[in-house]
């Protein structure tokens, strides 16, 4: 055996559960006592958007659209054309693969992002604190960039439903894309070309219960370095939460909804109008939990930088400087955990 010192450099979350399910090691203390719950007190839910009326050209919905990216960053979509089987079938084949003993599930070690392991790809020091978490990291388009060699063969259908979902969540990201597209004065597909291709990566998320749900974090605050993040959460447990007036708020999962996310390239290219709002995922003592988030991003050498047309009287210079979305991701990277490092003065 020994194999797992040897395919992941942190211990498997799900294995340290099952071996010693009431002791959490160090690391993973990262709340600390004194800290406040620090809810937000705010009572409004964020924003649910029909999304075949918003397609449909129904200016009511298209405005709640623009406010939802502006004043919140993050909204759920209903009516996405998704088909329920499908996001059960993600669900359903998903918990059989993390059902499989780790030797299995080790057939698929982390290398250069993709593969299954603990959220290593984050992992920048020995002294790092760590989420709560394992990770099936995997590109899904364009297919040159598809390693079929880390899609988990077992259970044997796996493969087959993480294409047809995230073929369907795929679709779903351009049809926002195009819609966002107009919103920013743009014709429909200007913002799908700007991202020379849309690339997809698909992070499937495995949260075992914590014994310590208080002090731990399943992923601790971040950004999303995409242009969007599309996510599917299980429905009855609770745990995504966003920064929202100084604090944290839930977001409670509507059966079927997806959660979306504006990313920091479209903070950018909006110029800060629409905004790339950090997030975290708590812990649950009880139960697992496992949440599907699909990246959307522009190829590593596209350049990112405000649109010249969101530059305007309310907003009269760009707050951001150029730089090319490979830079943004390597930097981002390395200060992962530290806050957002958006907003750089321009000049
Ligand atoms: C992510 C993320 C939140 C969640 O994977 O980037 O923010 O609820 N996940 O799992
Ligand atoms: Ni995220």
């Amino acid at each position: 055996m020994g194999s797992e010192e040897m395919t992941t450099s942190v211990e498997n979350v799900q294995e340290m559960v099952r071996k010693n399910p009431s002791s959490v090691p160090e690391r993973f203390l990262i709340i600390n006592n004194d800290d406040n719950p620090n809810i937000s007190p705010v009572s409004s839910d964020v924003p649910v958007i029909d999304l075949s009326s918003v397609c449909d050209g129904n200016e009511d919905e298209i405005k709640k659209l623009d406010c939802a990216c502006a004043d919140w960053g993050f909204f759920q979509i209903i009516n996405h054309g998704i088909a329920e089987e499908v996001l059960h079938g993600m669900k359903n084949t998903a918990a059989e693969f993390f059902k499989l003993p780790l030797e299995e599930k080790n057939k698929y070690p982390p290398k250069d992002i993709q593969g299954y392991g603990q959220a290593q790809s984050f992992l920048t020091s020995k002294e790092q604190k760590l989420d709560w978490e394992d990770v099936l990291m995997l590109f899904i388009y364009p297919l040159s960039y598809r390693k079929l060699d880390y899609w988990p063969t077992s259970p044997p259908e796996l493969k087959d439903v993480i294409q047809t979902y995230s073929a369907e969540v795929h679709k779903v990201g351009e049809r926002l894309l195009r819609v966002l597209s107009v919103m920013m004065g743009m014709d429909k597909d200007t913002l799908l070309e700007m991202h020379k291709e849309v690339m997809h990566a698909l992070r499937v998320n495995y949260y075992p219960p914590c014994p310590m749900p208080e002090r731990v974090l399943g992923v601790s605050a971040h950004s999303d370095s995409t242009s969007l993040t599309i996510l599917m959460q299980d429905d009855d447990i609770t745990a995504l939460q966003i920064r929202r007036d100084d604090g944290w708020l839930p977001i409670k999962p509507i059966p079927n909804a997806l959660v979306v996310n504006i990313g920091d390239v479209i903070e950018i290219w909006s110029n800060g109008k629409y905004r790339s709002i950090e997030h975290r995922a708590i812990t649950n003592k009880y139960k697992a939990r496992t949440s599907f988030a699909s990246f959307l991003t522009p190829t590593p050498d596209v350049e990112l930088e405000p649109l010249d047309q969101m530059v305007n009287p309310l907003n009269p210079q760009k707050l951001y400087k150029k730089i090319k979305y490979y830079d943004y991701v390597s930097g981002s990277l390395e200060k992962k955990l530290e806050t957002k490092p958006l907003r750089k003065d321009a000049n």
